[in-house]
């Protein structure tokens, strides 16, 4: 008989589409670095299968995946337990099963954090930030941003009633004020940080950009969640203005890096994951 604690052990991503995943490269490059006997797959998992792929990941002991588009908000119900940061961004990315046990987390967020602490001039708290957007993944990065400690952060949307019913719903305090694109592009200035959060710039609008960045400041970072064109057309104005841009490869690597923790303890090497999606996505850094 098979000695169980040989047995490889299966992680894997549930959405749809996934067939473009980068998650099973890193993920499976991360195990072999570290010596886990373990394999990642992507599973296509249509929206009628959500339930039944839930079950399934108990009943063939799918030791952890990662939850993607459409999946993040409908899979909360089927889980034991989630985790306090994703209860409250609604939303989960990584699944653990413990024993039997499903637990949701959301690392979205901490991941954005993490991409952007080595640029950061001033602490969070001391920085003023412009959130662009206020959909799901404005949510998950402005309730981490705020649990961090960072105060002064507005919103701004197209739909201004949603940047106001995200800062109504955040559970941690902070002073911010939903503002028209309009209204943001105008006070541009006054802000250290600038966080793109909508699709708009991504692959095949590649030429359009959320906000005219004419007022910026040259000190400011400004990053975009967007890794397809890794160099938004939006981070190709920051950076002719002379600010420091941060592509959305870096969030995508650091959630991921995150994940893996929680399903192995071990932390894997970032920079090496980083690579490996410059290498699928064909480009440099920014
Ligand atoms: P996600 O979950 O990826 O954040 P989402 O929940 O659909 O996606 O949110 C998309 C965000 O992009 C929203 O802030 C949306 O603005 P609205 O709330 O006004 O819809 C924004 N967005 C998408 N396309 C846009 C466009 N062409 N112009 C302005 N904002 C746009």
């Amino acid at each position: 008989m098979t000695d169980s604690r040989t047995l490889t052990n299966v992680f894997g991503v549930i959405g749809c589409p996934v067939g473009h995943s980068m998650s099973p490269a890193i993920h499976n490059h991360a195990f072999r670095s570290l010596n886990i006997e373990a394999f990642y797959h992507a599973f296509h998992v249509e929206k009628g299968e959500l339930e039944n792929a839930i079950i399934g990941i108990k009943a063939l002991g799918i030791k952890g995946c990662n939850v993607t588009i459409p999946h993040k908000e409908a899979v909360i119900p089927l889980l034991d337990e989630i985790e306090s940061t994703a209860k409250a961004i609604g939303a989960v990315n990584t699944v653990v099963n413990e024993n039997g046990k499903l637990i949701g987390y959301n690392t979205d967020g901490k991941g954005f954090i993490s991409s952007l602490k080595p640029y950061l001039t001033a602490s969070l708290e001391e920085s003023r930030i412009l959130m662009i957007g206020a959909g799901g993944a404005a949510r998950a990065i402005y309730f981490s941003l705020a649990a961090e400690g960072a105060r002064e952060i507005d919103l701004c949307n197209r739909t201004v009633s949603k940047a106001e019913r995200l800062i109504e719903e955040c559970p941690a305090q902070t002073r911010s004020r939903a503002l028209s694109l309009q209204a943001a592009e105008k006070e541009l200035n006054n802000y250290d940080i600038i966080v793109q959060t909508t699709s708009i710039g991504m692959h095949p609008h590649v030429e359009e950009k959320p906000l005219n960045l004419e007022n910026i400041k040259s000190s400011a970072i400004v990053t975009d969640i967007i890794y397809n064109p890794i160099k938004t057309a939006f981070l190709k104005e920051a950076e002719e203005k002379g600010c420091t841009i941060l592509d959305g490869t870096g969030m995508f690597v650091h959630q991921a890096a995150l994940a893996f923790e929680h399903w192995t303890g071990h932390f894997p090497d970032v920079s090496e994951m980083h690579d490996i999606v410059m290498k699928k996505l064909g480009g440099t850094p920014c």
